[in-house]
């Protein structure tokens, strides 16, 4: 049977912050070495940036981009990743049991992203697993102050005259997980942040901060975590972070394909915990969400990887070679972010080059898109605007993880100059689904595009033989007429119709 919905301009979720598009380079595996730096690339710059990789990182519209992890922010001394690069200690990373060089540090990262262009913003994360206030506050100093301070001037004498003016900061990393170097538990987690951010706010009242929430909805402690921390920090912090990654288990295809289920009812849970908080204290403030890592990971295969390790520089690490049905599921993740845009302000996509990510480089050789690059390029160059509130009328179909499951999930967004973009999903295997879409109050008259990432192979894949194997093609038929949106969209398909 048909799926359906109807859009009004009158039914908005929120706006979309650019900030959704946000992304996430932490110093794992090759994800920066051999990633975006590699000296001696023939595409290299003078600092040894892969321009081909900076090329692919514009196309992908990614805006902040959070930095330097991760686990590995839980052991990082900021200070051994500044100053000349020939006089950087190598440090042990116990996060990754790998060797970290330090040959590109703090501003190597401030001048990769200036090289992105203006829309790549810097997210910040300080440790507070095995430091502190103290070292939270120096670094801050030492990026943002402009002169005149032992700190501020060490970062001129190292050629930064301008400061990094970084906005945003986040006060630490997964520190409810037990494998966080310095893992806390809530309370003591709860005063530090609030202290370091406190402290912070001392120098800078206008940065924002985001809290640690938890690594998952399925950790133990999960939603007494966020409730013992913001009860902490609720004055002092303006986001609390959230993680998720999916993996299909056991064969469980119908179940993967609903990840999105969990990731929506992750978000509401939260935005109930920070509410209910907020209630508690009295408080007009609202605290939003930076789902600050999210991604198709199959963790449970990488997870050896790591103990396997014998300190190597650079080693691959969490390769993930993407499927078109991981597509499909990583372009539902990017619909559930977009649906709660009112509270997820702040979202990265975990990660950017070769470690789970969009973007695949080999040494001395190409980069070559995943097959989530797709879905991630288009909703980060037309999921800009409103969101208009959709609740969708879908055949449905069983899982075993999230039961009863609507085979179409979708969200539109607005533009300012009034056209909108739908975005669906059809979790479907094996059957086409019809879709109507009703438009109220909306100046539309034609579809300027319908482009479909489907295959008749769910397991295709880009690789570095067949980097273009996967990519999306013009779907057929698609009709708005009389106010009334038709398409039809293929088995396991990212759909994507703009409506002018
Ligand atoms: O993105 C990979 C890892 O996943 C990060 O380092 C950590 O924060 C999370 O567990």
């Amino acid at each position: 049977r048909t799926s359906r919905f109807t859009l009004d301009p009158a039914f908005a979720v929120g706006a979309v912050d650019p900030r959704l598009f946000g992304s996430f380079v932490e110093h794992l595996g090759r994800c920066v070495y051999d990633g975006i730096h590699e000296p001696g690339h023939p595409a290299a710059d003078e600092a040894g940036l892969r321009t081909d990789v900076l090329a692919l990182i514009r196309e992908l519209g990614v805006t902040a981009i959070r930095y330097p992890g991760g686990n590995f922010v839980s052991g990082y001394k900021w200070e051994d990743s500044v100053g000349p690069a020939e006089d950087r200690p190598r440090r042990l990373d116990l996060a990754w049991r790998s060797t970290e060089t330090n040959r590109f540090g703090l501003s190597e990262y401030i001048a990769f992203l200036k090289k992105i262009g203006p829309q790549a913003e810097p997210m910040m994360a300080v440790n507070l697993g095995t430091r502190g206030v103290a070292e939270a506050l120096e670094l801050q100093e030492y990026a943002n102050h402009p002169a005149g301070t032992e700190l501020s001037e060490r970062r001129i004498s190292h050629g930064d005259k301008n400061p990094f003016g970084i906005k945003m900061w986040c006060l630490g990393n997964e520190m409810d997980g037990p494998w966080q170097t310095g893992h806390k538990t809530a309370e003591e987690y709860g005063r530090l942040a609030a202290e370091t951010a406190r402290a912070m706010r001392q120098i800078d009242p206008s940065v924002e901060l985001v809290a640690c929430g938890s690594s998952g909805q399925s950790m133990d402690t999960f939603a007494e975590w966020e409730a013992t921390v913001l009860a902490e920090t609720y004055d002092l912090v303006d986001y609390i972070s959230l993680h998720a990654y999916y993996e299909e288990h056991d064969g469980d295809r119908d179940s993967f394909l609903a990840s999105a289920v969990d990731m929506e009812s992750f978000i509401d849970n939260v935005v109930a915990t920070c509410d209910h908080v907020g209630a508690r204290l009295k408080s007009k403030k609202r605290i939003n969400l930076s789902f600050d890592e999210w991604n198709v990971w199959y963790m449970s295969r990488t997870e050896s990887e790591v103990s396997a390790l014998d300190w190597p520089e650079a080693p691959r690490l969490l390769e993930d070679n993407y499927s078109l049905t991981d597509a499909i599921v990583f372009g539902s993740l990017l619909i559930a972010l977009l649906r709660h845009a009112d509270r997820v302000t702040v979202a990265c996509l975990a990660q950017l080059v070769n470690v789970i990510a969009p973007i695949m480089t080999e040494p001395g050789g190409p980069a070559w898109k995943q097959t989530t690059f797709f879905p991630f390029a288009q909703a980060a160059k037309y999921g800009r605007g409103q969101v208009l509130d959709v609740r969708v009328d879908s055949p449905t179909y069983e899982t075993a993880k999230y039961g009863k499951t609507d085979l179409l999930h979708a969200t539109a967004v607005r533009a300012e100059d009034g056209t909108v973009t739908v975005f669906a999903v059809n979790r479907s295997q094996t059957e086409a689904l019809p879709l109507e879409v009703a438009l109220n109050g909306l100046d539309l008259t034609q579809v300027a595009e319908h482009s479909v990432l489907a295959d008749a192979d769910p397991e295709a894949r880009n690789t570095l033989a067949e980097p273009e194997r996967i990519a999306p093609h013009a779907a057929g038929g698609t009709e708005l007429e009389d106010g009334i949106l038709r398409a039809t969209l293929e088995p396991l398909s990212w759909n994507v119709i703009r409506l002018a």
